[in-house]
């Protein structure tokens, strides 16, 4: 039975990081790559022999995945929800189109497949959902994004208590800023200032190692681990204000 790791958004900064520190991993035998960009997923199957590209756009669902675990009975040892968008702007600009595609990518796509891959997993086997430091409280101007990163570190958490008797590891990374390119380089004519920005491997290694420990959550950097207690002590609309005024001048 192969073994596989499954990644989605491989083709991004953090995925295609995963995809490389996976690749070593010698209890793996497969990395299904999931993104939508064939070029960039080529790329990875020309550096890594393991990597199994699969071509989807998860907005529209996970039908692709489904039908490989299907056809290839595997066994997953590694679920990877990684994929996700924002919108940084006015809620009120956003539309309905991008509201529901950033709900299904950033929520409906991990618990699906989470769904859809447990049948496939075993003792030893683990899941590590991508939330974000915006899941510490609301972030106006990234509103959608922040609701979305609360629902996955939620439902990643109580996920890993129901979990814990099938010896299965669920970890939920919460990183502040990572130096991808989702994140636009300036804004409404105004460069955008990062604080505390770390790289996508120390995000991955982090949390590849959190979930070795079984760890609920991985906190990769001193920014995000102190954005976490902070959030906590002081009142959230004091939070939410100091950040919406950071961030006004930028939409
Ligand atoms: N960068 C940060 O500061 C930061 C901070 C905290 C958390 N995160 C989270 O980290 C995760 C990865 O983000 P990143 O920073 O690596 O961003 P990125 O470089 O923009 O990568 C995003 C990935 O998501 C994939 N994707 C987007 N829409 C998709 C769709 N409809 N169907 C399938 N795949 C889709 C993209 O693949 P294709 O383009 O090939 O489709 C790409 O591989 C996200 O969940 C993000 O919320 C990022």
């Amino acid at each position: 039975m192969r073994r596989v790791a499954i990644v989605t958004g491989s083709t991004g900064g953090i995925g295609s990081e995963f995809v490389r520190q996976i690749a070593s991993d010698e209890s793996i035998d497969e990395i299904w790559a999931v993104g939508r960009n064939k070029e960039k997923l080529d790329k990875l199957v020309s550096e890594y022999s393991k990597v199994v590209p699969v071509i989807a756009d998860l907005s529209k669902g996970i039908g692709e995945i489904s039908d490989r675990l299907k056809d290839a009975n595997p066994e997953v040892k590694l679920l990877v929800n990684n994929a996700g968008t924002g919108y940084l702007g006015l809620f009120e600009h956003m539309g309905t189109e991008k509201v529901e595609s950033l709900c299904t990518l950033n929520c409906t796509v991990p618990a699906m497949l989470v769904s859809e891959c447990l049948p496939y997993m075993k003792e030893g086997s683990g899941i590590i959902n991508i939330s974000s430091s915006s899941s510490f409280q609301p972030n106006p101007y990234l509103t959608m994004y922040s609701a979305s990163k609360v629902f996955v570190k939620n439902f990643s958490r109580a996920l890993r208590v129901e979990l814990k008797n099938r010896g299965i590891k669920v970890t939920c990374s919460c990183p502040g800023w990572v130096d991808t390119g989702m994140l636009p380089k300036e804004a409404n004519g105004k460069k955008i200032h990062y604080t505390g920005m770390i790289s996508p491997e120390k995000v991955v290694s982090k949390a590849l190692a959190d979930l070795r420990r079984g760890k609920e959550l991985s906190l990769p950097s001193f920014f995000a681990k102190y954005f976490r207690v902070y959030s906590k002590l002081m009142p959230t609309k004091l939070v939410m204000g100091q950040w919406a005024w950071i961030m006004r001048k930028y939409v």
